[in-house]
């Protein structure tokens, strides 16, 4: 075997594959229509424009779109909003996605370099190589004579974050005080209703062990229903009064009845499983678990404070109202800190 060629093509033997080729070098592909007719180059290039007006397009309707068809409280119009704002939204990034891809495979240079690996701060010359590689390729993408081009992809970049913006900060709108969110649509002779019919429960409803998922009677006359049903929502529970080691506030139910906010004290969600022989309610998400007969104490998982208590009573015809408000505000631990 000789090694004194590098480009000598060593065989193995007969059948086997060579160890040594010859370097075929860099392979550079064959010209394109738009590389050959500037006809073909304009057309390629009016394409890409067009997919950037798409997306343009796209970021107009999203905005007229987010304040002409708010979501409302129905299903209908939620759907009517969601659709338009997400077509909107894929047209705003498949028009940017698209316009790029197609400016770089018909517009963009498609010749192949070569770079030698080194070490990993280059010399002085090849910095300055590497600036003026950068400046050949900008000039050769042609970047600075399509003005038109770069005008259109610009705006589409710089639309494009609105589409994320606006609904962050339109959801929170003018409406900064946080105060309500302390707050509940429970008041003084508030019927307790079944959700979701809203038919008012009398005490004689229940039985010892029943459990039932809590809303305010006039829910629907709220000016928000969902986001005050977000808030108000309650389990209610009949137990043996002899089994009742403590309530929250003493006092706060009626004849072994007791009512407890919904939302979990951890992060929210509802708890709503409910283990009738150990009086457990569990929440779903990440299994903190409440002491129904026990003040609703966490007797385990991530939740840091028991669930608050609605206090409740019984009107002249047998309902049961509610005496007032929760005492303090419903959901994460984090309100404690602000009461
Ligand atoms: S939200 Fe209930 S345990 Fe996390």
């Amino acid at each position: 075997m000789s090694h004194d060629n590098s480009t000598e093509i060593v065989q193995r033997g007969a059948g086997e594959h060579p160890e040594r080729f010859d370097d075929p070098g860099v392979h550079q592909p064959n010209p394109r229509l738009g590389d050959l007719d500037e006809k073909a180059a304009k057309k390629a290039e009016r394409q890409v424009a067009a997919l950037f007006t798409v997306s343009i397009v796209g970021t107009i309707v999203f905005v007229w779109a987010y304040f002409a068809l708010p979501p409302g409280e129905k299903p209908e119009s939620m759907r009517l909003s969601n659709i338009v704002l997400g077509l909107a939204l894929t047209c705003i990034l498949l028009g940017i996605g698209t316009a790029i891809i197609h400016w770089a495979k018909t517009l963009m240079s498609n010749k192949e370099y070569v770079e030698e690996r080194h070490p990993q701060r280059s010399d002085d010359e090849t910095r300055a190589g590497a600036i003026q590689a950068l400046q050949d390729g900008a000039a050769d993408s042609g970047i600075s004579r399509r003005g038109a081009l770069k005008g259109a992809g610009l705006t589409a970049l710089a639309l494009f974050p609105l589409s994320i913006v606006l609904p962050l900060i339109g959801n929170v709108g003018e409406d900064w005080n946080v105060s309500k969110f302390k707050h509940t649509m429970w008041r003084k002779g508030t019927r307790l209703a079944y959700d979701p019919t809203g038919r008012p429960i009398k005490a004689s409803d229940l039985t010892i062990g029943s459990i039932a998922h809590v809303i305010p009677e006039d829910l629907h006359e709220a000016e928000s229903p969902l986001d005050e049903k977000a808030k108000a929502v309650v389990l209610l529970v009949r137990m043996d009064p002899r089994d009742l080691k403590s309530e929250r506030e003493p006092g706060f139910g009626f004849d072994g009845i007791v009512a407890y906010s919904k939302i979990c004290t951890h992060v929210g969600c509802p708890v709503a499983l409910y283990e009738q022989q150990t009086h457990h309610l569990l929440c779903p998400c990440h299994q903190s678990t409440f002491d129904v007969a026990d003040g609703a104490k966490v007797v385990f998982g991530p939740a840091k404070r028991p669930l608050p208590q609605l206090p409740i009573e019984v009107d002249a015809e047998g309902y049961l109202v509610a005496r007032g408000d929760f005492v303090e505000p419903v959901g994460p631990t984090f309100w404690e800190r602000l009461t």
